[in-house]
């Protein structure tokens, strides 16, 4: 905690480290009262450093320190300071040994970084600068050691010790303790140091490597969810198969090991050998996960279990390079994630992801560059852009390259960087050099934050045939950095006959067999594309399957959308056909009193939907969501967010009013009682389901009620069970919500996963999410204001989906909301930190709302003893006001 304004690093600053760590040998005591960290370090003077005679610095963090030695021999306290956190030793010679005790206490860490214990069991998480609360330590990544670790514990307590590697040595010791060694022949950086003791069961299986080696697998958790992993044991085998033939890349310790934590601050963690997981990340049983957990799940499971290669066998050299291990690493999962479900799904999800949320901290004040050249905590820097902005700057790369040529690019980049902790520009340099081709322009990408936007316009010749576009791009403005030179972008785009057809893109007349879909290269500020042979006016069919993470602006008719929607080969340009002609019609409603008609082209489209049964399922189950509220306030130029919703819920109701009998067929078509499985066809079968089931509820439908209750009654798996509950909970009938909320309650209350989601289906209602009620929430027994997910389930989960409730004119929800900031702030800053980011935005809202927000902002900055996490997102909310 601190009270001074704390530093901005910046990368221009970057240096070398002064002294390389070759070696780290690591003994813990573990104990109820604390722990005792004996750490050796073989320690040398980095040749590459300028200075010869810099004293050595090693960072700490709320550390005691109870003794030094050098070479074997105790270190007298004047020969050493602690300055700051830090521990600064002067004068020590070019090699040497350092050994320093500390001691410190996990059991009252709740800031969950370092060493902590969760439901009894001792864990770490060490990302990005949590080694230093367990011992002093150059604390960067591009410091690497082989890790030695011995840890000592009470043996009925704490059965199980794991650590990184291999382990290499057990036995008993006095008082009933015992101790394990782990030795991980691989240098890494600190951060993705492990340690767990605890009372767990071991799930195991064996993987079977291309090369022909077996590797243990094992999965750790609490005996009571021992019948929970066999979904993520699945999902691990799955993808390292897939890393074998995709990338080429084999796991290289013989052991893999998972285990599952409750008190985490993020989903999981790629420690070397040894991934901690949040426990909602990597247990489900059909009985108690949704589809979507599962899903979450197998991709979870699979990116850290790719960071093997893409983050841990080539690091970064500094936190600015965190995309260079995130957004591959999210990429290469996001294919995974298409191969073994539905490709267009995967797409539609991830798009709605970046135009929703990325977008949106893309035009705030934390907008960022993929490689962010300032920071001052970097726990805020796990943005969705550096994850998934970076992810599509990868997607970009392999697009502009294709398939063979991304490969022998990667190829080379884990061959060249092997062991090593590098940059951005060395992934993009390895990319250029194994395909031929120049990116220097398209680096921009990681350089420039902000979202491109793309004017699209276009005119037809009917005398000669000749169909032009004219795009043009402009980046905005953003926090730091103006006038913006323009990227090279790769738009992927078709032109649609009459009949439905794609047509020939012939970019000359001589261009006889041109294809119908085409990825051209936006490369200056405005670019005129001929296209030749054309009979009739197309329609363009632009950016498909979101090539690029930009805007694109064409004024498309509603009717231009609606044949879209139904007619364009690529689905995820269908889909968002479907979304924009949504669109366009909730904002014309805005302005409108209540007698807006809703457009039936609108409703047309949607019975058309509901009722084809030839078409893709999963698509048209994506394709019945309507735009989110969160979606339509990042489109608008000033949000009104009350009248946004207005009009959302009367198109909403509107649909659900004409279409009754279409959404009781769909209902009853959908009906699936057979085993539960996890096909892209039987997930949609219970999506449409329940949406079917959700918008019958939005009107109140009594038949509809009754169908709930059965399915809520019989379901066998918790996608109906969630789905019935939900759909209840939003729902006018308040005593049936009432009703099936406590029997949920009572069934499942000893599971935590499931309690979080009974948490967030009421925090995020409309109906029951009222700030009463959430209020009460935080009063339940089942809340703990020290467990993340609790609180993401309850705070998290109003202030970010329950956006009607939350966005009062009389500023009660951004009041809730900084008061409960400030109360966490003291207990975990890095997740309150995180829960401030829907106040961040208040420019961007109508009036009403704006200075409520910018209060609530203030409110959290005169907290005393703010933290430094905090401190940062707040104080960036607020500059120029
Ligand atoms: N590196 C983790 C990942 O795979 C995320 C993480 C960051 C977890 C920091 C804990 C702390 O994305
Ligand atoms: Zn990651």
């Amino acid at each position: 905690m601190r009270t001074n304004q704390p530093r901005t690093i910046y990368l221009s600053e970057y240096q070398v480290p002064a002294f390389l760590v070759d070696h780290v040998d690591l003994r813990f005591e573990l104990f109820e009262d604390g722990a005792r960290v004996h750490s050796t370090l073989s320690i040398r003077r980095n040749p590459e450093f300028p200075d010869q005679g810099e004293a050595l610095v090693l960072d700490g963090d709320s550390l005691v320190l109870e003794s030094v030695q050098m070479n074997g021999e105790a270190v007298p306290e004047n020969d050493y300071q602690l300055k700051g956190e830090q521990l600064v030793v002067p004068g020590v010679p070019d090699r040497f040994e350092l050994t320093v005790v500390t001691w410190i206490e996990p059991q009252n860490n709740t800031r969950l970084e370092g060493l902590y214990k969760s439901s009894g069991m001792f864990c770490t998480q060490c990302e990005a600068e949590g080694f230093r609360c367990i011992t002093f330590f150059p604390d960067r990544p591009d410091v690497m050691a082989r890790f030695r670790t011995r840890i000592e514990a009470d043996r009925a307590a704490y059965p199980v010790l794991l650590s990184n590697g291999n382990d290499v040595d057990r036995g008993e010791l006095a008082d009933g303790r015992h101790f394990v060694t782990w030795e991980d022949p691989f240098p890494k950086p600190c951060y993705l140091f492990a340690l767990v003791a605890g009372d767990l069961v071991e799930k195991r299986d064996t993987f079977h490597t291309c090369s022909g080696r077996d590797i243990d697998l094992r999965i750790y958790v609490e005996s009571r969810n021992a019948q929970k992993c066999d979904h993520a044991m699945d999902s691990l085998k799955r993808s390292m198969r897939w890393d074998e033939e995709v990338y080429g890349r084999e796991y290289d310790l013989d052991i893999f090991m998972i285990v599952a934590v409750d008190d985490f601050n993020m989903g999981a963690m790629e420690n070397k050998g040894l991934n901690i997981f949040n426990s909602s990340c990597v247990l489900a049983s059909p009985d108690t996960a949704t589809d979507a957990a599962f899903q979450r799940i197998e991709a979870i499971v699979a990116h850290e279990y790719f960071h093997n290669w893409s983050g841990n066998r080539v690091t970064c050299r500094d936190w600015f390079q965190l995309s260079l291990k995130e957004g591959f690493t999210v990429f290469r999962d996001a294919e995974f994630s298409a191969d073994m479900g539905s490709p267009t799904v995967k797409r539609i999800e991830d798009a709605t992801l970046m135009r929703t949320a990325q977008f949106a901290e893309d035009a705030g004040p934390m907008a960022h560059p993929v490689r962010p050249a300032s920071y001052m905590e970097i726990s805020n820097f796990y943005t969705l852009t550096i994850y998934e902005k970076g992810a599509e700057v990868v997607r970009m790369i392999h697009t502009l390259l294709g398939p063979e040529l991304f490969r022998k690019g990667s190829d080379l980049y884990f061959e060249r960087h092997d062991g090593q902790a590098v940059t951005t520009d060395d992934f993009v340099r390895a990319m250029e050099d194994a395909s031929g081709r120049d990116l220097s322009q398209f680096r921009r990408w990681y350089e420039q934050a902000g979202t491109p936007v793309l004017d699209v316009s276009d005119e037809y010749d009917a005398d000669k045939g000749v169909y032009r576009l004219k795009v043009q791009q402009r980046i905005p403005d953003t926090p730091g950095q103006t006038d913006k030179q323009p990227q090279h972008i790769p738009f992927a785009l078709g032109l649609l006959g009459a009949d439905g057809a794609d047509l020939s893109l012939a970019l000359a007349d001589s261009d006889t067999e041109a294809p119908v879909s085409r990825v051209l290269e936006l490369t200056d500020t405005e670019h005129t594309f001929e296209f030749h042979g054309l009979a009739e006016r197309p329609v363009p069919s632009l950016l498909r399957g979101f090539s690029a993470p930009v805007r694109v602006h064409y004024p498309w008719t509603r009717d231009q959308l609606m044949f879209l929607a139904s007619h364009d080969s690529d689905g995820f340009n269908r889909w968002d056909a479907g979304q924009r002609l949504a669109v366009d019609v909730i904002q014309a409603l805005e302005g409108q009193a209540d007698d807006g008609e809703v457009d039936a082209r609108l409703i047309d489209a949607y019975r058309q939907l509901l009722n084809d049964a030839t078409l893709d399922q999963a698509l048209v189950a994506k394709m019945l969501n309507l735009p989110s509220l969160a979606y339509l306030i990042e489109l608008a130029e000033e949000a009104d967010v009350q009248a946004l919703h207005r009009a959302r819920e009367k198109v909403l109701t509107t649909l659900a009013e004409t279409l009754r009998e279409d959404l009781l067929a769909c209902y009853h078509r959908n009906d699936d009682s057979g085993d539960y499985q996890l096909t892209p066809e039987a997930i949609a079968r219970r999506s449409l389901r329940n949406t079917a089931l959700a918008w019958l509820l939005h009107i109140d439908d009594a038949e509809a009620c009754d169908l709930a209750r059965v399915q809520f009654d019989r379901a066998s798996n918790m996608t109906d069970q969630m789905g019935a509950l939900r759909a209840l909970v939003n729902s006018g009938f308040a005593a049936e919500r009432g009703e099936v909320l406590d029997g949920f309650y009572q069934r499942w209350q000893d599971d935590p996963q499931v309690v979080e989601q009974w948490f967030s289906v009421q925090a995020a209602s409309t109906e029951a999410g009222h700030l009463g009620k959430i209020r009460a929430l935080l009063t339940h027994p089942a809340f703990e204001w020290t467990n993340p997910n609790k609180v993401r389930s309850v705070i998290g989960a109003f202030a970010g989906q329950n956006l009607s409730e939350f966005h009062q004119d009389d500023a009660s929800g951004y009041r809730f909301l900084a008061e409960q900031v400030r109360r966490l702030d003291d207990l975990n800053p890095q997740i309150a930190a995180r829960l401030v980011a829907p106040l961040t935005r208040w420019r961007k809202f109508a009036p009403v709302y704006r200075e409520g927000m910018k209060t609530a902002l203030e409110m959290i900055r005169d907290k005393d003893g703010l933290s430094r996490d905090v401190y940062e997102v707040v104080h960036k909310s607020l500059a120029g006001s």
